[in-house]
């Protein structure tokens, strides 16, 4: 059955860590819904995980309902929640329509944008007015990385600590029901998490957030260099290449199709 934002809700307030995912097509939205993970991310770094872009801004809302609807084929009973790609939400009557059809179209459960000022804010109200779910995300947000300079922790400083309690803080009160903290000092994760009512995923923000979210190449070890907060549980591209030259050397010695991999053989 479907996971909830009151079932989030709950496993917050008992203790029970939330595991979070992202996913971007069939096949692994299939194997997702499958496993222990209690909901999705299609988050805007298909941008770079999937099709190659440097950035996550060169993805736009119809790859992102393209990506979201193929993943929910896979994956009809999990929670989905779609990221709202870059300037897509810059002003509260546009982020009311784009998030409608990540909605409507795309077929996810909740939304997720980036940022916690003011404009932010209002976008995150006039979203929650329209009965949309929305997931804030602060820290290192990878749709700043030209304002940030790089892919730089932020939080670091007294300023900047207290700056993104005070956003937090602002999207807990817009109303939205979960928050991924990104790229931050452990101790802020911490705060964070337990200055808010509603849940906090974490990644890379350190052991102390109520539940954790990785991207899934990363994870399965697609990534050639990936960040120190990410823990590869899988070779997948490895194995991938193995299987592959495999069958590229079967093909070339002839072993392969076999009899039994040819329909009426001839004998
Ligand atoms: O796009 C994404 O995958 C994300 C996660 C890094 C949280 O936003």
């Amino acid at each position: 059955m479907t996971k909830t934002v009151t079932d989030f809700q709950k496993m917050k307030d008992q203790g029970e860590k939330i595991v979070m995912v992202t996913a971007y097509d069939y096949a692994m939205g299939k194997a997702v819904a499958q496993s222990a993970v209690d909901l999705i991310l299609i988050g805007d770094s298909v941008g770079m995980a999937v099709l190659g872009y440097e950035t996550t801004l060169d993805v736009d809302v119809e790859q992102m309902i393209h990506h979201s609807m193929a993943t929910r084929r896979g994956a009809p009973d999990t929670f989905i929640v779609c990221d709202m790609p870059f300037m897509s939400y810059h002003n509260p009557e546009v982020a009311k329509e784009n998030a409608a059809d990540l909605i409507v179209l795309g077929k996810a459960n909740a939304v997720k944008l980036e940022g916690g000022t003011p404009s932010r804010i209002a976008a995150i109200e006039a979203i929650v007015d329209c009965e949309i779910p929305v997931c804030g995300h602060i820290g290192l947000t990878p749709q700043s990385v030209h304002r940030f300079g790089g892919y730089k922790v932020q939080g670091k400083s007294s300023d900047a600590h207290t700056e993104l309690i005070r956003q937090a803080l602002a999207i807990q009160e817009a109303g939205a029901f979960m928050l991924v903290l990104e790229g931050i000092p452990e101790l802020l994760g911490k705060e964070i998490s337990e200055q808010l009512r509603i849940p906090t995923i974490g990644i890379g923000a350190g052991r102390y957030t109520d539940g954790q979210v990785l991207v899934l190449q990363d994870m399965l070890g697609f990534t050639a260099k990936p960040a120190k907060f990410v823990k590869v549980y899988a070779e997948l591209e490895k194995l991938s290449i193995e299987a592959l030259d495999a069958y590229a050397s079967e093909v070339k010695d002839g072993s392969f199709p076999a009899e039994k991999n040819t329909y009426y053989p001839i004998k």
